[in-house]
């Protein structure tokens, strides 16, 4: 009875077969190309997304040598997919929710005074981020694609809907409420999609994929255009949602930190959305088969595993992700260096479109072993900002904090993180939680699992790093390097 789950994510697909007592059976992974086609933009071609998670999921059910029950999907949010309805093919690149290109289209639109309705109605911000401010510039720029959207033929999703139709042969459009919920299309209260904020940016309702539950089958795999299988599609979720369920954060009050590409920060604030404030966003966590939704808020950071990725394929540095380490041990500081990794501008708190990266402090003695130092620095710094922002904005202090994803291996950056942070970090055994969660999903969707109370008997403890002492003098020369990375690209 082993669930397959897919994690679609910005750079690769990963896939996991796990087994019933919440273990790891198999895994999966398949990179897929970025395209970089001008400055601050970001594409991916949605045929290679597909081929990937084939081939992802191929070697984990092939590895772990049995038939999956059910599927998860959680994928990377925001990013525009465009695809024919009935072919799946797709008209054009996907645009990546890294990708700046509307930030004139945000600035016309905030100058107009649409910002506060739109973050009452989203509990998100007028951002190049979310997925509808691409759409209207498809529409305004690549008027073949966009022809296709409004005769009919052509849908607008993002990649769980895409994959889910793929995995379907073409025959279900969905996507779920906490997907929908990053769009700036979706009314984070009423649970539908918005007529008002639809014409807004110009996107036809029509085109969108009906909303469904975050768990509870929502159709069945194709056996023609997926492996041959023919099981339920059980679980949907966003990736840093699914990672709140896979780290068991089910109570209010209860967060995680999930360290990618970017990391996001997400603190379950119960049955209500919360209004956001601070440079937050208040966003669905997951919609249950009961129509009734949790909700978190969000501090979302662009970029910081992929400040890593710079330094190894940007600058060759090191050679791999987990060299940055050793490297970074191997000196007592950065040496008075700051790395503001502002590639594609800044998310929270501090919301900069036209920022861009910045490396203060550099003097004859400063090595690449600083310049890492640096950079895991900066990503304690970026998370114990977002922090302060949600301890301010809610009153509370967080008592401790949950980590996953990839980073989340590099023990130098976790006793950072507590040193920054003045809290403990907590790091479970599997680490791999944006997966897990989409398998939990599934799994409770078809019985496999039959409460969240079964499921939190599955989280384990790898390790928990104490706060030690906090070096505030570092954090305020932090806080002046990222007010001068602002507003770069408007010189
Ligand atoms: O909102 C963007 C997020 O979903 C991407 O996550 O894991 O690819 O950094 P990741």
């Amino acid at each position: 009875m082993a669930v397959l789950t897919i994690d679609a994510g910005t750079t690769g697909v990963t896939a996991l077969m796990v087994s019933e007592d919440g273990r790891v059976l198999s895994r999966g992974y398949q990179e897929f190309a970025q395209h970089y086609p001008d400055s601050g933009w970001v594409e991916h071609i949605p045929e290679e997304i597909w081929q990937a998670t084939l081939g992802a999921c191929q070697s984990a059910v092939d590895s772990a040598g049995e038939r999956p029950s059910c599927l998860g999907i959680t994928n990377q949010r925001e990013t525009a997919v465009l695809w024919n309805r009935n072919r799946a093919t797709a008209p054009r690149r996907a645009i990546v929710w890294q990708d700046r290109r509307t930030a004139g289209i945000c600035t016309e639109l905030r100058d107009a005074g649409h910002e506060p309705r739109v973050t009452e109605l989203t509990g998100l911000r007028l951002d190049p981020y979310f997925t509808a401010t691409k759409l209207t510039w498809i529409a305004r720029n690549d008027p073949r694609a966009w022809q296709g959207v409004e005769s009919g033929d052509v849908v607008v999703g993002t990649v769980d809907s895409y994959v889910i139709a793929r995995l379907t042969g073409g025959s279900r459009h969905v996507t779920d409420a906490s997907n929908a919920s990053r769009t700036l299309l979706y009314d984070i209260s009423t649970g539908a999609w918005s007529p008002e904020l639809c014409e807004l940016f110009g996107v036809p309702i029509q085109a969108l994929p009906e909303v469904v539950p975050s768990y509870g089958t929502v159709g069945e795999t194709d056996p023609d255009s997926f492996l041959g299988l023919r099981i339920p599609i059980a679980g949907i979720a966003g990736d840093q949602q699914a990672a709140m369920f896979g780290q068991n954060c089910y109570q209010p009050g209860t967060s995680k930190c999930t360290y990618g590409t970017g990391s996001f920060v997400l603190v379950n604030t119960g049955k209500e959305p919360v209004a956001p404030e601070q440079g937050l966003l208040s966003t669905v966590l997951w919609q249950h088969p009961d129509g009734t939704r949790d909700y978190a808020l969000e501090g979302s950071i662009f970029v910081t595993g992929a400040a890593v990725q710079w330094l190894r394929d940007g600058l060759g540095l090191i050679d791999k992700a987990s060299q940055s380490e050793g490297l970074a041990r191997s000196v007592t500081d950065s040496g008075g260096v700051v790395f503001v990794p502002a590639l594609t501008g800044l998310g929270a708190p501090d919301w900069d479109p036209h920022a861009r990266g910045a490396i203060f402090g550099i003097t004859r003695g400063t090595t690449r072993a600083h310049l890492v130092r640096a950079t895991l620095d900066a990503i304690a710094f970026e998370v114990r900002d977002v922090v302060a922002a949600m301890a301010d904005s809610s009153g509370t202090e967080l008592a401790e904090l949950r980590v996953d994803g990839g980073a989340s291996s590099n023990n130098l950056l976790c006793q950072l993180q507590a040193d920054q942070l003045g809290v403990a970090v907590a790091r479970p055994r599997i680490q791999e939680t944006t997966a897990l969660g989409a398998a939990f999903l599934a799994g409770l969707g078809t019985g496999v699992w039959s409460s969240t109370e079964e499921l939190m008997q599955t989280w384990q403890l790898d390790h928990r790093f104490e706060p030690g002492a906090r070096d505030d003098a570092a954090h305020r020369r932090w806080r002046v390097a990222v007010e001068r990375s602002k507003g770069w690209t408007e010189l």
